[in-house]
């Protein structure tokens, strides 16, 4: 077998590379997750990480390791958001200038961080492939040193070294879930933590609209997804990197994947329930954890009474906490939904004075909040003596929601939706 473009050597040398530039995040147990699983879990803050995620290990990693020449050409790199950032930061402490391409409809904060880090931002193409394409173009003007996300040597050491703290922390860790994009993230890991702890289980987690992993390792080879489409963008890749996925396919055991409404889900749980503030992407190993809790039950532990602290931990990998506040508020509200936390439902009433004041007095009986009402009374669609009514209401579950729909029936209120 070839050797492995990436050692565990490789990992070591990057720790000692990032010591006093990448912060050692904190390994934080969750008894909600715990009880659940039927195994301990720890979560690995790396939403915490100085920029808001692990993108710094690799970019600092793969800048530190330019020569003179390439540092005074400057460096390049294409981003939604974390990447851009880490490069941004890294460069600024290595004093190296740094461009960064961001696609149309990069989220605000993210920009101005990156921007504030002290990196050139360049607003080009309306996705990333576009921004990239941009920014390898400005490599080949310019001579800067364009810095891939994932398809590098030293950015996979880089990201390793969360493996290798994570071990540190932790070092009887069973399995450890990591959300995937290009795969640098979990490539590192993997060697890091296969190294050191062979029967260590290594689980990807790929949001489903933008699963590239999956065909690719049935193929044998990277497969290009058309249209990725999920609202985490950190992972929002269409093709695994050549370097990750060779590393990928030797060493990680498995790649799940997890629906938007189990991400959302699961970023309200490290929310509620961790008060921990993580975006889409770096809640994903909490979604898969939330999908099927039992795929991740040590063997000799199981559900039940205080099994939540025998079996080996499980680690998910929280990746980043990089959320626009607007982005934040929409994936609650679905998180909610999803979680059945959040009742809509449209009505027909009589159009007389007191009408919408009787069906609040019902939902008010039933304990459901109003978060919204909207009242219409001139829909052509509507008889002359109805009102259409569209409530949005706080519940604290699906059991509730079919509480509150049963008082309306018993009220006689004709549910439309
Ligand atoms: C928060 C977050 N999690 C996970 C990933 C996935 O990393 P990789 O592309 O190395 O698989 C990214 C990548 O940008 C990210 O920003």
């Amino acid at each position: 077998m070839a050797a492995r473009a990436v050692s565990l050597d490789d990992v070591r040398r990057a720790q000692r590379t990032l010591a006093g530039v990448a912060q050692r995040t904190a390994l934080e147990p969750s008894r909600h997750l715990s009880r659940l699983v039927g195994a301990p879990v720890r979560l690995k803050c790396e939403n915490l990480q100085r920029t808001g995620s692990f993108k710094v290990r690799g970019a600092y990693v793969r800048i530190a390791g330019l020569s003179a020449g390439e540092r005074a050409a400057g460096v390049v790199a294409a981003s939604a958001g974390n990447h851009g950032q880490g490069v941004a930061l890294a460069a600024s402490l290595l004093d190296v200038r740094a461009t960064v391409f961001m696609p149309e409809g990069a989220q605000l904060p993210k920009l101005a961080a990156t921007r504030d880090y002290g990196a050139r931002v360049r607003v080009c193409g309306q996705d990333l492939a576009e921004a990239l394409a941009a920014a390898r173009e400005y490599a080949r003007a310019t001579g800067a040193v364009f810095i891939h996300p994932f398809d590098h040597p030293d950015v996979i050491a880089g990201q390793g070294t969360v493996g290798l703290e994570i071990l540190e922390q932790c070092p009887r860790a069973g399995t450890v879930v990591v959300g995937v994009g290009g795969g640098g993230l979990v490539a590192g890991i993997a060697v890091a933590v296969k190294a050191l702890s062979p029967d260590a289980r290594i689980v990807g987690v790929q949001a489903a609209g933008a699963a590239a992993y999956p065909p690719s390792l049935a193929a044998g080879h990277p497969v290009t997804l058309e249209a990725p489409v999920t609202m985490a963008d950190g992972i929002r890749v269409g093709r695994p990197g050549d370097l990750p996925f060779r590393i990928v396919k030797e060493l990680v055991d498995e790649v799940r994947t997890v629906s938007e409404d189990e991400l959302a889900s699961a970023l309200l749980l490290c929310l509620e329930r961790a008060k921990l503030v993580v975006e889409p992407a770096g809640a994903s190993p909490v979604a898969a954890l939330l999908s099927d809790p039992a795929a991740f039950r040590a063997s000799e532990g199981g559900a039940g009474e205080g099994a939540e602290e025998e079996g080996r931990p499980v680690v998910a990998v929280l990746s980043g906490g990089n959320v626009d506040a607007l982005v934040l508020q929409r994936v609650l509200r679905h998180g909610m939904a999803a979680a059945g936390r959040y009742l809509s439902l449209r009505l027909l009433l009589t159009d007389r004075p007191g009408a919408l004041a009787a069906l609040l007095e019902v939902l008010s009986a039933a304990d459901a909040n109003v978060v919204d009402v909207s009242h219409v009374r001139t829909d052509p669609r509507l008889g002359i003596a109805e009102a259409e009514v569209e409530v949005h209401l706080e519940t604290t579950g699906p059991g509730h929601c079919a509480e509150v729909r049963a008082a309306l029936r018993a009220a006689g209120y004709p549910v439309m939706s």
